[in-house]
């Protein structure tokens, strides 16, 4: 077959093309270079590799699992010097991945997700109670405020502790070690190779946040064992559950590795998301108002049940076309097996980084058309939705992809479908006019310094 060579940005000679990248804002880089050089191009740094692929036939075929696997990449190797061969950390074949996978899949399940419905109400009541008293004038720091949310959120659902974040000026000490752990863990990939003493003070600190990270989550799973507690969570899930294959249970390290990385992979994810929803449809009027009218059509002014979730049809296609448009994760890596061509022409080796650029894929004209750019909640109602996915297989892909993809996923559904039911039931939102678009990309990206206002509706149900 002809082949094709995957064009490659200018770079430096041996550093490649680490200025082809603004390092406080990756994806945006990435975007432009898509934008000129198409479909598919290659990154070039000392060492290593990476191909970018953002249309949705590229996509498609990196989602083979006979084909490619996730590969562990530099971020994700960083974050597991704090949690191991957890889950999102793990790499395949890993044994630990399988055991915690056979184990936590049945928690993970709608039946027990449903049965979190009254603590994630807790934690959600809280955030509607704090934009109530601070009133209608008051600038809400709505990433922050969301963050809180889906922080408390987790750690109550998965294990039964409060980080109170509501009720505290200052940030729980986990969740200050956990910000800073993913920082440095981040920009340890960027270093500049200097003598190691340079970096010592950094390196201290980093093995200091780890361990404030583990010695929290040693304290929590033993007060757990010791008690008498008889919760049906993630944690006892993780405690109790034996293997079905292997017949063996998860080590202490392994339980510590992974409700360490439950918060890691499902707080700023759901918190992205709900901070881009509100930012959508404050934005778009008209969804607005759709899809208030649902939540008083459906719900009224009492208090919301977990059966009402499940009769919100305009709010399940507002947070999927949120998570097209702005996925939070804008990105996820895989390698192929063995050489191989992409698209039957582009020259692929075994073992490269393959990034799949959603930002770009999901917006592929050939699958949404002209308007694959604009915010429209009806192209993603439940039946589009079920005919796109059938016509275009991986069009559409926030959770990431086949055994990899994300266990969280309808823990975050049923958190980010309540959160928003209540907030549209309780107030009405006004953006800060002064308000510039602009993303913050850590991990995950975020609407930057986003500000709205919350005006009660009537009282506060
Ligand atoms: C994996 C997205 C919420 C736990 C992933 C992946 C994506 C993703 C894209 C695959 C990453 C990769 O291929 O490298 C999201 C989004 C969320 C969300 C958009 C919210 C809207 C959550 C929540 C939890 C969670 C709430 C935990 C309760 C995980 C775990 C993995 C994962 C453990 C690794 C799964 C494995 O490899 O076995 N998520 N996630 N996520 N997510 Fe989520």
């Amino acid at each position: 077959a002809e082949t094709v060579d995957i064009p490659t940005p200018p770079g430096l000679p041996f550093l490649g093309n680490i200025r082809s990248i603004d390092s406080d804002y990756p994806l945006g880089s990435m975007l432009s270079l898509a934008e000129q050089y198409g479909e598919v191009f290659r990154l070039r740094y000392p060492g290593r590799s990476a191909v970018v692929v953002s249309t949705r036939a590229l996509v498609n075929e990196t989602c083979d699992e006979k084909r490619f696997r996730k590969t562990i990449n530099t971020a994700i190797k960083q974050i597991r010097n704090g949690v191991h061969d957890g889950l999102f950390t793990a790499v395949m074949g890993e044994e630990n991945w399988g055991i915690a996978h056979r184990i936590l899949m049945p928690a993970f399940g709608p039946l027990s997700i449903r049965g979190m419905f009254d603590e994630m109400h807790d934690i959600a009541s809280q955030l509607a109670l704090k934009w109530a008293r601070s009133g209608p004038d008051a600038p809400i720091m709505v990433t922050d405020d969301f963050t809180r949310l889906t922080l408390d959120t987790l750690a109550l659902c998965s294990m039964g502790y409060r980080f109170n974040s509501y009720y505290s000026q200052q940030m729980h000490p986990f969740i200050q070690a956990m910000g800073d752990f993913l920082t440095e863990a981040g920009s340890r990939g960027r270093r500049v190779p200097l003598p190691e003493f340079f970096y010592r003070a950094k390196d201290e600190k980093f093995a200091a946040d780890i361990e404030i990270l583990r010695s929290t989550a040693r304290g929590v799973l033993e007060a757990r064992r010791a008690g008498t507690e008889d919760r049906k969570d993630l944690l006892a899930a993780m405690l109790n559950g034996r293997d079905s294959k292997t017949g063996k249970k998860m080590t202490d390290e392994s339980i510590m590795d992974n409700l360490i990385t439950f918060l890691i992979a499902g707080h700023e994810t759901t918190s992205g998301l709900l901070s881009f929803s509100f930012y959508q449809l404050l934005k778009h009027p008209d969804a607005y108002q759709n899809a208030q009218r649902e939540v008083d059509e459906v719900i009224g002014k009492g208090a919301i049940t977990v059966e009402h979730l499940s009769r919100l049809p305009y709010l399940n296609g507002v947070l999927r076309e949120t998570l097209r448009v702005n996925s939070p994760i804008p990105m996820f890596a895989v390698e192929a097996f063995e050489d191989t061509l992409l698209a039957g022409k582009y020259p692929v080796q075994k073992g490269e980084t393959i990034i799949n650029l959603l930002a770009k894929s999901h917006a592929d004209p050939l699958v949404y058309g002209d308007d694959a750019n604009e915010f429209r909640p009806e192209r993603m109602l439940d039946e589009p939705f079920n005919q796109l996915n059938k016509e275009f297989p991986n069009a559409w892909k926030p959770f990431g992809n086949g055994m990899r993809g994300c266990i969280g996923r309808p823990f975050a559904w049923q958190e980010a479908l309540l959160v928003m039911a209540m907030l549209l039931q309780n107030f009405n939102f006004v953006l800060d006019p002064g308000y510039v678009f602009g993303v913050k990309q850590t991990l995950t990206i975020k609407p930057k310094d986003m500000h709205m206002r919350a005006i009660l509706r009537d009282g506060l149900t």
